[in-house]
């Protein structure tokens, strides 16, 4: 079987493809379909001088998404998606789809998320996916290069380790147990069995925010070391991300590009140092004059550039009525490109004064919001990692430094607005100290017997991070929701399909 992504190696041969129809047009004596496979999408052109009349008939009847074998000759064409297409020979209808509900034209998110099973055949969707698939192997390949172990940590847990409120409860045989909020506790014993371990699995948070980063159900990949202190957990994060990003700018480059994703953005990264900072020094740079003086000008900019935008459309709407066909076409498209702009503007426009405030009345002491987050990273083009957070607002097993008041945590911010990826530490690793952040903390004693006994049998320095796959995807990928970074999404309101 030939698939569209080989075509390349069969030019000129006689092949057959087997797939959907993503588009079909005709004119008087051709019909064009756009065949999609899994693999890409082709042109396959049927001429009606060169097949038989039933197939001819056939190519007529196709409609979206109709299932389909067709026999034709590869040629190369610098026109042609991918650079190659299709002169029909013969075709194989499987099935002339119903009409199918998700058509070129725009529809509404809602609409596309009740049809998700369909809308994952679509470019977008299938491009993100691709990449997904990409971030995946790159971080297998990442670790299993650096001899970690991949192991993997229970889903039903008595225990919770992320904080009480996002806890999905089960009934397990008359015994409360939880959906896994986090693999972690479970990869430090692994650690101490060998050393390097990570665990690549789904997790579950109880998330009651409906926002653009958070899922129920999302899958974390959690490295776990023995020996490591933080620095050297820091140094491990920013090496796998360099190598994620690396690996799908060099193999994913198509797929970016239908994502019409801006990568020069991306491409500092496989060289450039990450930021680090202290969480104390970031709350400076939240309060600072410079800060709020930027967000002023970011209000101006936008401003302007809306302004120019309305003269634009007026301009072209003028224009519209007496174009030429080709060129109506154009201006449609740009006006729908100046409204979808303007609309982020407007939303821009609304959110600084919020963000101002937010920013210059920061409390050292307080987690950062989504919109600090966003704030702090306007001024970075690298990912930021934000160390030694007040230890009160960070989990029970993190490590604490010599004055006690901080955290030995890494929070790890992605640029562009896409917020934290990575959550990370050192572990306590002292058994007393543990033990009271336990009581601390008001969890039940028993159900953390074994996690104590790593403290006791043994102990060491250890450390690990949780990256949040699909908030990476988002990121790569500049999606704006996380919504559109796993075939099926769970959040809250959303459980179907
Ligand atoms: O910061 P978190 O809560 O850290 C932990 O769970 C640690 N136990 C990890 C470790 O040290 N082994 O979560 C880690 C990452 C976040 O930075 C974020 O990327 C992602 O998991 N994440 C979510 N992604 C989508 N939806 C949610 N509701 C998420 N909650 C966390
Ligand atoms: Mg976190």
């Amino acid at each position: 079987m030939v698939y569209v992504n080989q075509l390349s190696e069969h030019k000129d041969q006689s092949v057959t493809l087997k797939g959907w129809v993503y588009n079909v047009r005709s004119s008087k004596s051709l019909v064009f379909i756009e065949l999609r496979d899994g693999t890409g999408i082709t042109q396959c052109v049927v001429s009606q001088d060169d097949v038989e009349e039933k197939v001819w008939e056939d190519s007529n009847a196709l409609r979206q998404e109709s299932s389909l074998e067709i026999t034709g000759t590869v040629k190369e064409d610098d026109r042609s998606v991918g650079g190659y297409e299709m002169h029909v020979s013969d075709i194989r209808v499987i099935q002339v789809a119903e009409d199918y509900p998700i058509t070129p034209k725009e529809h509404g998110v809602e609409f596309l998320m009740n049809n998700r099973h369909l809308w994952l055949r679509s470019q977008r969707q299938w491009a993100a996916m691709r990449v997904r698939n990409e971030i995946i192997f790159a971080i297998h390949t990442f670790f299993q290069n650096r001899n970690f172990v991949q192991m993997d940590s229970p889903i039903f847990t008595p225990n919770e380790a992320e904080g009480s409120t996002t806890l999905f409860e089960t009934d397990y045989f008359e015994e409360k147990a939880y959906l896994a909020q986090t693999g972690q506790l479970y990869g430090e014993a692994m650690a101490m069995a060998h050393g390097l371990i990570y665990t690549f699995g789904p997790t579950f948070r109880a998330e009651k925010s409906k926002t653009r980063r958070h899922l129920t159900e999302f899958w974390m990949i959690e490295p776990e070391m023995a020996y490591y202190d933080l620095n050297m957990n820091m140094d491990l994060a920013e090496d796998m991300i360099r190598f994620i990003v690396k690996t799908v700018l060099e193999n994913r480059a198509k797929e970016l590009e239908i994502l019409e994703r801006d990568t020069s953005s991306l491409e500092p990264l496989v060289n450039k140092p990450f930021e680090r900072m202290t969480y104390t020094e970031a709350v400076d740079i939240l309060k600072s004059d410079k800060t709020a003086a930027m967000l002023d000008d970011m209000m101006e900019s936008r401003e302007q550039e809306k302004e120019d935008l309305l003269e634009e459309k007026e301009e072209i709407a003028k224009e519209h009525g007496s174009a030429k066909k080709w060129r109506k076409k154009q201006i449609e498209s740009r006006q729908l490109e100046i409204s979808a702009r303007i609309d982020q503007i407007e939303e821009d426009m609304r959110n600084i004064p919020g963000w101002k405030k937010s920013a210059r009345n920061f409390e050292w002491g307080n987690d950062f919001g989504g919109s600090d987050e966003t704030v702090l990273m306007m001024q970075f083009n690298v990912p930021l990692m934000v160390t030694h957070w007040p230890a009160e607002i960070k989990a029970f097993y993190m490590k604490r430094d010599e004055s006690g008041k901080h955290a030995l945590g890494v929070d790890v911010l992605a640029p562009e607005g896409y917020g934290e990826i990575i959550g990370g530490s050192q572990r306590e690793d002292d058994l007393e100290l543990m033990r009271t952040r336990i009581e601390e903390e008001g969890l039940d004693e028993e159900t953390f017997d074994w996690y104590l006994d790593l403290r006791k049998y043994g102990t060491v320095p250890h450390s690990g991070f949780g990256l949040g796959l699909e908030r990476t995807v988002a990121w790569i990928c500049g999606l704006s929701h996380v919504r559109e970074t796993i075939p099926f999404p769970r959040m809250m309101g959303r459980l179907r399909p």
